[in-house]
């Protein structure tokens, strides 16, 4: 059997803001067995970015709620003292790269000693040793040398994205979570991007989460797949599963709308908007857009198990379809 280097049980992640309480991640669970890839995907707004930041712990001043249970390999981080998270997990063992990281390289430093500064600031390392580690790193992403010496606007999109990579992996984490790596760069800088990590995934048996909007970019990638909607994850499973056999309306729509090249099919699309995260529906919070609806879908459902590890949160399945 596969360990888990992730177990995630009903986490929740609230903000306080001066409309209401925002159910950003309204109690989701799931597991990652070590080595493989949690695609995350889902609209804008459905708590992505939310959720990996409480893997992280990188939460913001209005944070109301933070709840829930992530164990990482087998550990309960979530209650492991601030000071202590910092020098243990945070970029050790969990490591992220944000969503628009790449713009947000300091532009008067050196590419090589921004991925470098850590290792002197946190390790004590000096300037020259940490440096050497850097340049280690470059090779495993594909960068020569020389780069070390750039600064961030003498350097394309693509290359600022893997020296954002590089800075995730100057620890030797075990869990890296890329949220919207690709999503500035064109489709053919998109791929170098996918291809490089998917070497650094089987060379380094890296455990992944990566968050994008884009489900056919996730098939790329995962091996397992979340799909979230309006702050909760409504189908998770095994990728194939997911994607040949989806359960979820939301999740049936959402692959469907992937134009295919040799179907004649259309792609459809789906129409409205995901309901607001301030005072969301008591019950499903896809019955709004739902072409299924019936009486008991202003119930909330609750997350059941459709066979192997595909699970779905739908009432069409406790009831019995
Ligand atoms: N600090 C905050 N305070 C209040 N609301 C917030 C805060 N951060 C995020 N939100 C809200 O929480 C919800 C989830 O946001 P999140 O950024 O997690 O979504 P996402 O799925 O990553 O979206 P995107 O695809 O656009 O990146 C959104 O409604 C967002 O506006
Ligand atoms: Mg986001």
């Amino acid at each position: 059997m596969v360990k888990n280097i992730l177990e995630v049980r009903d986490l929740y992640l609230y903000y306080k803001t001066y409309k209401g309480i925002v159910q950003a991640v309204d109690g989701i669970s799931f597991n990652i067995p070590e080595g493989q890839t949690l695609g995350i995907v889902g609209e804008s707004g459905c708590g992505k970015s939310s959720t990996a930041n409480t893997i992280i712990r990188l939460l913001p001043k209005n944070t109301y709620k933070y709840e829930g249970s992530i164990k990482l390999n087998g550990e309960e981080i979530t209650t492991i003292p601030m000071d202590e998270f910092r020098r243990t997990i945070r970029w050790r063992k969990v490591a992220m790269v944000f969503q628009g990281a790449m713009n947000s390289l300091n532009p008067v430093l050196k590419v090589g000693f921004q991925v470098a500064e850590p290792l002197i600031v946190h390790l004590g390392m000096d300037k020259s040793e940490a440096l050497d580690r850097a340049r280690q790193v470059f090779e495993k992403i594909g960068l020569t040398p020389a780069f070390l010496d750039r600064y961030p606007h003498e350097l394309s999109g693509g290359m600022r994205q893997r020296i954002v990579i590089a800075m995730a992996m100057i620890m030797n984490p075990q869990l890296l979570i890329l949220d919207e790596p690709t999503s500035a760069l064109d489709v053919s800088i998109q791929a170098q991007i996918m291809n490089l990590l998917k070497s650094l995934k089987k060379e380094y048996h890296l455990s992944m989460i990566f968050i994008t909007h884009d489900i056919a970019l996730a098939s790329d990638i995962s091996d397992l797949l979340a799909v979230m909607y309006a702050g909760e994850i409504v189908e998770y499973g095994p990728i194939e599963e997911v994607l040949l056999n989806p359960q979820h309306p939301y999740a049936q729509k959402l692959i469907a709308s992937i134009p295919r090249l040799r179907e004649d099919k259309e792609p459809e699309f789906l129409p409205g908007n995901p309901p607001g995260l301030i005072n969301p529906p008591k019950g499903c919070r896809f019955a709004s857009r739902c072409p299924y609806r019936f009486e008991k879908c202003s119930e909330a459902p609750d997350l059941v198990w459709i066979n192997g590890n595909h699970y779905v949160k739908c009432h069409l399945y406790s009831e019995g379809k």
